[in-house]
Order: structure tokens, then sequence, then C-alpha cells
């Protein structure tokens, strides 16, 4: 059995990761703002401090996966607080515990969105470490004009794609045998898009900008099962990819840049 930390485990992929894991017999601890195994908010600094270390409690100080699900689609500045520092500094606190395991992998959910219209400014503030002048960034670019909020989820994505690519090959990660990757969804049926695709103009606006040619809109499970296989003993290889299960949406938007 292994002991996975799953973030967001309260909805949508998150909650279907665990649900996964545990019928494979996995031990999986949830963190999540309310209705998981710890309650936690990781849009503060705070709130991240408390939910690794209780983790690392429950875990019993080994941890063999994390997988980073819990994000926040809104065009605020609190996006890039849960999107991006949400996500690395709970993996960066539970190395302790992942350098624990004999087989320590990680996982984050990125998104198509991370190859949509974003601020290269603050895509570069976060990758710089520092919140409060990322938030700084955010609230000046939308001083300047209201529309700039819709910048901050494809950033938030674009830089937490970059971060991943960056750190899966130092001493941090690769270094110490530890596989760190990306999966990067289309359209999920999730209560985050539910929404959304129930009302018409919502639904014309998704899939202008997500084509999904391959079985359209899909289910938590096509990116909870790969999440799964990133973790798992047989990836041994893998470092710093974002994958694109997303329907062919990337094919079709990116064609031949590669
Ligand atoms: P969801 O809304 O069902 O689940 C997200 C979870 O994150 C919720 O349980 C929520 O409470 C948690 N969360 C939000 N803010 C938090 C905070 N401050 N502290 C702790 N937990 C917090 O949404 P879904 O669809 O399962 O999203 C999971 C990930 O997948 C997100 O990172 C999202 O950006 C990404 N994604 C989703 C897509 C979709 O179409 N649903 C497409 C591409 C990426």
């Amino acid at each position: 059995t292994r002991t996975y930390v799953v973030t967001g485990a309260a909805s949508g992929i998150g909650a279907t990761t665990v649900r996964l894991l545990q019928e494979r017999g996995e031990r999986t601890i949830g963190i999540d703002l309310r209705g998981a195994d710890i309650d936690a908010d990781l849009s503060t600094a705070e709130g991240r401090t408390a939910a690794v270390a209780q983790a690392i409690e429950a875990s019993g100080g080994v941890i063999d996966g994390v997988i980073a699900c819990a994000g926040i689609s809104a065009p605020k500045p609190i996006t890039m607080s849960v999107n991006y520092f949400g996500v690395t500094e709970v993996l960066e606190g539970l190395l302790p515990a992942l350098r624990a395991s004999d087989a320590p992998r990680a996982a984050v959910v990125s998104s198509m969105a991370s190859l949509q219209p974003n601020s290269a400014r603050l895509v570069e503030a976060a990758l710089s470490g520092d919140e409060a002048a990322t938030l700084a960034v955010a609230e000046d670019l939308i001083a300047q004009d209201p529309r700039a909020g819709r910048a901050a989820y494809p950033s938030s994505k674009r830089a937490i794609s970059r971060w991943v690519r960056r750190e899966s090959i130092t001493e941090n990660w690769a270094g110490a045998g530890i596989p760190l990757n990306a999966v990067a969804p289309g359209t999920v049926i999730t209560p985050m898009t539910q929404e959304l695709l129930n009302n018409p103009e919502g639904l014309a606006l998704v899939d202008a900008h997500v084509p999904m040619p391959l079985n359209y809109h899909q289910p938590a499970e096509s990116i909870a099962t790969l999440l799964i296989w990133l973790t798992s003993v047989e990836n041994t290889h893998m470092a710093g990819q974002t994958i694109y299960v997303d329907g062919g949406a990337d094919a079709t938007l990116r064609g031949d840049d590669i």
C-alpha cells in the first residue's frame, strides 16, 4: 500500500482521484477547504504550512505520492495564490516525507488554458517565488483594465507548467529520484465547469476556446487515471512534462508548433 496526499480532494478531479486510489487499495490523505481529511485554505501561507504539517503527521512521516488538484478559475488575483503558490509550497513542504519513500512521485493539475493568452508579467512574477509581488502585479493589471482579471487563470497554469519543467530536473526532484509532472485537461465535467456548461452562452464560449474533436467533454476519470499512473511505481523516467489530456485541444490549437 502506498500513501498519497491529494489536494482538492473534496470535489471533481481530486475527489475522483481519491476514490480510484482507494479502490486500488492505496491510502489517501485529502486536503481541501472543507470536507476532506485535512481542512486548510491553500490560498494562504499559513493554510499551506498547517496542511503540510498535518499531512506529514497523518502519514507517519512517509509519503509515496503527492497529487495537487486544488484550483480555482476566478478572474481575480487569488487564483494565482491557489493555483501556483498553493501547489508549489505544498509540494516543497512535503518533500521531506517524499524523500522518506522508496518510490516517491508527484503530479499536479495544470490546464490547456496554459496555452491561452496570458500575462508574461504575471507568469514571471509567480516564477520568481514572491507571492506578494505576484498579487501586486495582478492588482496592477486589473486596475489598468478590469478585463485583465481573465489572465489570472491561464497565467497561473502557464506558470505552474513552467515551474514543473524547471523544478523537475533539480536536486529537489530528479536529484532525489522523484518524477514531477503535470496533466493538462481540456473541459472536464466537474462542479468547476457545471454551471458554465449548463447555459448555452457559457457552453458556446467554452467550446470556442477548447476544441475537443476526440470524445468532447471529459469525465474526471480521464485525468485521475493519468495522475495515478504518473505517481505510480511504474513511472520511472518521465520528468517535467505537461501532458495534454484534452480531447485534441492542444493538437488543434498549436498544430505543428512542436
Ligand atoms: P472543483 O471545483 O470540482 O475542485 C477543486 C477543489 O479545489 C475544490 O474542492 C475546492 O474546494 C478546492 N480548492 C479551491 N480553493 C482552495 C483553497 N484555497 N484551499 C484548498 N482547496 C481549495 O474543480 P476541478 O474541475 O476538479 O478542478 C481540479 C483542477 O483541475 C483545478 O486545478 C482546475 O484548475 C483544473 N482544471 C479543471 C478543468 C475543468 O474543466 N474542470 C480544466 C482544466 C484544469
